[in-house]
């Protein structure tokens, strides 16, 4: 049996978290409520196609693409020991996670940059159960892009009933046709038009095989987009799945609009998947964002052998995080332009300070200002516990997947139109010239980043501060 299929058949959550690329520390008991982990961030190389690449130089967390499994039950408090082997600063940032401003891994803003050989040491509260991601927030697109990344989980105090839990961290890497990275970060082309498209995705830091099931297995499966770029549109063929959870936070369960699940980049989907086809049949997965480039993504192959011949019947919705609600009457309203890139031969942006912009590498605006670096004056201050309507208006020809620190927001409607789900997310996707309209209470005080994750575009301008006082 290939890695491959040991790493996505396993039988249970256990045996997944003692496969290499998600040794646990924590396995080893430790008594509640601390918990403790260590990452190092250095050189490695890895093969992310046995048997058909050579070895891939990358950028590591603990010598693992994706780094070790961070697995956590809601409400623990953790510490994360970072000892940065790298031969840059780095930090690391807990995506979608609802921490302290200080704990936020964003350099110069929330924390001095961790420099080489030095260490730094987190330590948070868990408040909400679901799926999130770590990854360095510093020179992020090249940083990234050479593998810092890693899944963190955290479980329900009572999960629903699977027959597994599945975690497909997915990322798009930029080989020469040696396998190894191409060095061309941040160039002016990626940066302007869709960032960095690369050619090799990858599922848990391997190109996909087969992922093996059994008949009638209800599997929760764990989406993570990790790549600098690439948005991904899945079509499970005809398993319709069920989305559970969007961001982390659950949503009620339902079948993904035009039967694709689409994940812009730093996005989280749960599913839960009933696989119900024949014993010794299979289907394929396949991703169909970009028209024209649809390919065969994974091929789910169903053993000879059944579970049952029914789908499980247990309730699949997961009990709400406790997020604040923010309340609609008398919502103090906001708004917020987005503008840049390319549009045909021309660069789309604010007039005058556009070439000068442009000079500097700076491409992509909000409100008109593009960002260099991490500290900056702020696009918005917000009062702290009060309710907020923000209007993000993508002025572009892209997509953008927006994300905010340290909090969560309800996407409410979408060029005007209610959104059925009203879902919380920390990162949200949107098409060229999209009007989404979210709402958040500002309850964590703090200077907090505001910024595509097209980490291409963040680097060239398309970030910005939101200040909760
Ligand atoms: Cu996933 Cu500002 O980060
Ligand atoms: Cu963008």
């Amino acid at each position: 049996m290939s890695r491959r299929e040991f790493l996505v058949g396993s039988g249970a959550t256990a045996l997944l978290t003692t496969l290499p690329g998600f040794v646990t520390q924590a396995a080893v008991a430790e008594p509640q409520p601390m918990r403790h982990f260590s990452l190092r961030p250095g050189k490695a190389s890895t093969q992310l196609a046995p048997g058909k690449y050579p070895m891939t130089p990358v950028w590591a967390y603990n010598q693992s693409v994706p780094g070790p499994q961070i697995r956590l039950i809601q409400g623990d408090r953790v510490r994360i020991a970072v000892e940065n082997a790298l031969d840059e600063e780095t930090t690391v940032h807990w995506h979608g996670l609802r921490v302290p401003h200080a704990m936020d891994g964003v350099p110069h803003l929330t924390q001095t940059p961790i420099g080489s050989n030095k260490h730094f040491v987190y330590e948070f509260d868990v408040p909400d159960a679901g799926t999130y991601w770590y990854h360095p927030h510093q020179r992020s697109a090249e940083q990234v892009g050479r593998g810092l990344y890693g899944p963190l989980i955290i479980e329900e105090r009572e999960p629903i009933t699977v027959d597994r839990d599945v975690t497909w961290i997915l990322d798009d890497w930029r080989l020469k046709s040696d396998a190894r990275i191409s060095d061309d970060f941040a160039n002016r082309h990626d940066m302007s038009h869709n960032g960095r498209i690369g050619n090799t995705v990858t599922i848990n830091g391997l190109a996909p095989g087969n992922f093996r099931v059994r008949q009638g297995e209800r599997i929760r499966l764990r989406l993570i987009n990790a790549a600098n770029a690439r948005i991904f549109a899945l079509n499970f063929q005809d398993h319709q799945p069920q989305i559970i959870a969007l961001d982390g936070q659950p949503v009620t369960p339902h079948e993904p609009a035009n039967r694709t699940v689409v994940l812009g980049p730093a996005m989280r989907v749960d599913l839960v998947l009933d696989l119900t086809g024949d014993p010794d049949t299979r289907f394929t997965i396949t991703d169909t964002f970009y028209s024209g480039l649809e390919y065969e993504l994974i091929d789910v192959v169903y053993g000879p052998e059944s579970l049952r011949s029914n789908a499980l019947d247990s309730p699949i919705a997961l009990p709400a995080n406790t997020l604040p609600e923010p309340l609609m009457a008398g919502i103090t309203r906001h708004q917020i332009r987005f503008n840049g890139g390319m549009m045909g031969q021309m660069m789309m942006g604010d007039g005058n300070n556009m070439m000068a912009m442009m000079r500097e590498g700076k491409m992509w605006f909000i409100n008109g200002v593009a960002a260099s670096g991490h500290v900056m004056d702020p696009l918005l201050t917000l009062e702290r516990d009060q309710s907020y309507l923000i209007e993000l208006i993508n002025d572009t020809a892209w997509h953008h997947p927006i994300h905010l620190h340290g909090h969560s927001f309800r996407v409410v409607s979408r060029n005007g139109k209610p959104t059925p789900h009203q879902e919380w997310q920390d990162t949200v996707l949107m098409a060229p010239e999209e009007q989404v309209e979210i709402t958040l209470v500002a309850d964590n005080p703090g200077d907090w980043m505001f910024h595509c994750h097209i980490l291409e575009h963040q680097a060239a301008g398309m970030m910005g501060i939101i200040r909760v006082s």
